[in-house]
Formats: C-alpha cells, structure tokens, sequence
C-alpha cells in the first residue's frame, strides 16, 4: 500500500512574547517556579495587532509552498482547523486561500476547502480527513493542505492565562510523505463532557482541574482501543510519544500514566518488581477506592525509577521544548510536539527513519485519538528547514501593561483603537481592516 503521511510541515508563531516568571507572576504574585516547573511554561506567544488566525495561517502555509515550490494546482483541499473562528458560515479556509492567491500564480478554485471544529483535536481529525482522501483516490494526485491555527486566549484573570498561546502549523498531506506515514490503525476515546467549551463566547468556559482528568481518562481510552487494533504496546517500540500540549505539566502526568499502562505485564515491571512491586491488579481487591490508593501510589514509585526518568528524558521531554516556550496553540499543540520532539532528534545526530512516533491527540468536550507515525527517509531535511527557533528568538517581548492592551485588541468584545502594532510585518500577510459586509480584509507585505 503507498504510504500517505505528512510530506512537510510549516510552523508559524505568534510575533509577540508574553513571559511568564518575569512579566506574569509579579503582577500574580506567584512564585515564578509555579509556571516554570509546575505548569511547565516560560512564556507563551501572543499575536501582534495586524496578526489573527488568518494570517497565522496563511503565513504558515505560504512559507510551506514556498519552500516546497508548490502551486496552487498542486493542492487539492485545504482544511483548516480552529477553535478560534470569528464567522460561523464562511470557514478561515476561504480567507487562507485569498491571501495565499496574492502571491502565487493560478488558483485554488478546484480546490475543496473547510474548517474543523473539535477544540484542540481538530488539527489531527484534519489529518484523517485528508488521508481518507488520497486514500479513497479522490486526490487526483494532489496533496492536502492541512492548517491548525488558533489564538488560545483566556479571559483576564482566568487560571487559563498561564497557558494562553498563539500560532499555526501548515502539513502537507501527500502520498509518499517526506516526514511521516500515518498509520491505518487508531483508537478513539470519546465522551459528552464539559470539562472546556465556548458556547457563542469567545473565551473559554473551563473547569480546570477537571479538564486534566478527563484527558487522562480519554487518553486511556484511546490507547486501549489502539491497542484492540494494533496489539500491545511496549515503551521501547516507539522513539517519541508527541501529546496535545496544554502545558508540559499536563503531558508529564500523561506520560507516565501511560508508562504504567505499556510496562504491565512486560518485563520491565517484572525488573522493577524488586524496586518498587508489582502493578496492583484490581481483582486483588475489596473495593474501587482501595485499588486507585494502590495504583496511585504505585504510580508515584514509578515516577521516580530511574527506569522511568530514562524513558521520559529520551520519549517526552523532547516533545515538549518548543510547547514551552510558546504556550497551547489549541489545535496546533500536538503538531508542535511532534516537531519539537523530531528537531530534537535531529539536533541530537540520531537517525529516526524507519522508527516509530505514537501520537496522542485531545480536545476538550472531549475526545483523544491515538495513532502511530513511521518516520521516512528524508525527514532530517524537511525538520533542518524549520525556522521556529530564529521565530521564537525575533518575538517582541511585552511588559505587562502592553499585554493587557493587545489582550483587548483581540478581544471581540473591546473596542480597542489605536493601539500601536509593535513589531513590523515584512514578507507576510496581515489584517487590513473591515469590509463592507463585516468581512475580514488581509493584505500581503513586503
Ligand atoms: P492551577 O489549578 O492553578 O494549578 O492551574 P495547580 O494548583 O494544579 O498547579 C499546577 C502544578 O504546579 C502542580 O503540579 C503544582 O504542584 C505545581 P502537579 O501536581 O500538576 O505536578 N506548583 C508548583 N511547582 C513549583 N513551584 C511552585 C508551585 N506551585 C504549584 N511554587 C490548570 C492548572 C490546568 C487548572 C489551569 O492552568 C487551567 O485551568 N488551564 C486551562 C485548562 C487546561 O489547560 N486544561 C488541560 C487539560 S484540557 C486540554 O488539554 C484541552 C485544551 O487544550 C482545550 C481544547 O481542547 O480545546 C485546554
């Protein structure tokens, strides 16, 4: 079967710098460790005035064709995913591809195009869309253009605004990807939860502490029903385990739940038998509150192995160092995580083709998917071309009193005038005001 995947991969921040120990916690008066080591974060990006999703977008996207030297008859949908959306008829997809046509020749006119909402995991229901495509033979030999672009705002004052965050990621979907294989197998846990939504309000509604549990309880379910098709899993069968990142704190909960999850019953919980026990078996139990006292303070043993530390160091942490210095870009997240955990690689000499990533998708309201990737032949090339790093370092780094100017730029709600753009636009799109109809007008600079 010809594989289908990810063919090249385009990362676009938001151009302005919110830091968290310095310009958040003495205005909180929080001990700047709550940010840099509990929730795990030194700063999230933050749109400039001229930027939203749009140009986020579309930014990421041109850069993509760009270097890929592709037309717009090379490309045969373009999905995007948001949950940051601004009109609930006419999809961010259309506006994507108007800027796009300023500056390349022909049209996307034959092009099928949309917008996907499912909080964060629309980015990667995105992906499917796009592999069920090409997989059906709809594609005429074109690819996909896939968009996750979000502006994860907060209300002011929010425990949210710690992990606040804004960018895009643009993937080309194509038959024999240069990056990635997607695999045919996935599992799913989905349930009616309202842990986080939006009902016709722009900022979110959430129920912070719950929302970290029901992930975790999707999560599972997910790789459970991953595993009904694709069989166990065993931590050594995969190089990277990228997660939607929230925040890094909420991945290393993630993690090690699935640590425990992949070791029961192999051999790494009969060698760590001696260290710290055996997994508690629920059967071995009177009741359900006495089997998760068990279990979680088994978990708390495992964390600390050096058995798990080694695992988490070379399979986590290195998904999660761009996230950290960006925030949740919502749909985005886990697209970030793969990069990063990829460019760590990279960094790092090691050769990953032919290995194997576990990806793990969330959205809030709620629903994980797990899939697996395998990595191809020219993937080194396609990650060296990332510029995220030169983005992050260029970020215009805001004080307080700015952060809560541009917060209400972007705030639907505020008319915030005459607000002064704080970085300047060269080579980009950017948003150039209201047309008649209420439309949104970008305009390419420079
Ligand atoms: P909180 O309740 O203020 O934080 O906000 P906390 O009290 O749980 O503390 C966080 C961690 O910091 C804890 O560590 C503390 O011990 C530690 P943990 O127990 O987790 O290991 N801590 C410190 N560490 C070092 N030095 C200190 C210190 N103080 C405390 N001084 C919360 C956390 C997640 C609730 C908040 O940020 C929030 O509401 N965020 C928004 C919702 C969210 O991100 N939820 C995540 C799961 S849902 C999701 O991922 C979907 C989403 O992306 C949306 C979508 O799908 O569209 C959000």
């Amino acid at each position: 079967m010809t594989a289908v995947g990810i063919d090249a991969i385009e990362i676009h921040t938001g151009k302005l710098k919110f830091d968290l120990a310095e310009t958040l916690a003495p205005v909180k008066d929080k001990d700047p460790e709550y940010y840099t080591k509990g929730i795990g974060l030194a700063a999230s990006s933050f749109p400039d005035t001229y930027e939203d999703i749009v140009t986020m977008g579309a930014n990421a996207a041109y850069q993509l064709m760009k270097r890929r030297d592709l037309s717009p008859q090379d490309i045969g949908r373009i999905d995007v995913a948001t949950e940051s959306s601004f009109d609930n008829s006419k999809p961010v997809s259309t506006y994507i591809a108007g800027c796009l046509e300023q500056v390349f020749d022909g049209d996307f006119h034959h092009a099928n195009k949309g917008e996907r909402k499912f909080a964060c995991i629309s980015g990667t229901q995105s992906l499917d869309d796009a592999y069920n495509w090409i997989r059906a033979g709809r594609h005429r030999g074109r690819s996909a253009l896939v968009i996750a672009t979000d502006t994860a705002l907060y209300a002011r004052g929010d425990a949210g605004e710690a992990t606040q965050g804004a960018g895009a990621v643009a993937m080309l979907i194509s038959e024999n990807p240069d990056l990635v294989e997607l695999s045919t197998e996935q599992g799913y846990g989905s349930a009616d939860e309202t842990d986080f939504l939006k009902p016709n309000q722009q900022f979110p509604s959430v129920d912070g502490k719950r929302s970290v549990q029901v992930y975790l309880a999707r999560m599972r379910e997910a790789l459970e029903d991953f595993e009904s098709v694709a069989g166990d899993t065993h931590p050594d069968d995969f190089e990277l385990i990228p997660f939607h990142t929230p925040f890094p704190g909420m991945v290393r909960k993630a993690g090690l739940l699935g640590f425990r999850h992949m070791i029961r019953d192999t051999e790494i919980e009969e060698q760590l038998a001696d260290e710290i026990g055996r997994q508690p078996r629920p059967e071995a139990f009177d009741s359900d509150e006495a089997y998760l006292d068990a279990i979680s303070e088994y978990t708390d043993k495992l964390k600390g192995t050096e058995t798990y530390q080694a695992w988490y160091d070379d399979t986590i942490a290195p998904t999660l160092e761009i996230s950290r210095e960006v925030g949740n870009w919502y749909t985005g997240s886990v697209h970030i995580a793969r990069a990063s955990g990829l460019k760590a690689a990279l960094e790092a000499d090691q050769d990953l083709a032919g290995e194997r990533l576990l990806v793990g998708s969330y959205g809030s309201g709620a629903q994980a998917e797990i899939h697996a990737e395998t990595v191809q032949e020219d993937w080194a090339e396609e990650i060296a071309a990332l510029t995220i790093d030169e983005q992050i370092e260029a970020r215009r780094d805001i004080s307080f009193e700015e952060y809560e100017r541009v917060h209400d730029v972007h705030n639907h709600d505020k008319q915030a005038e005459d607000v002064e753009e704080f970085t300047s636009p060269a080579d980009e799109f950017v948003f150039d005001g209201w047309g008649r109809m209420g439309e949104r007008k970008y305009r390419y600079v420079e």
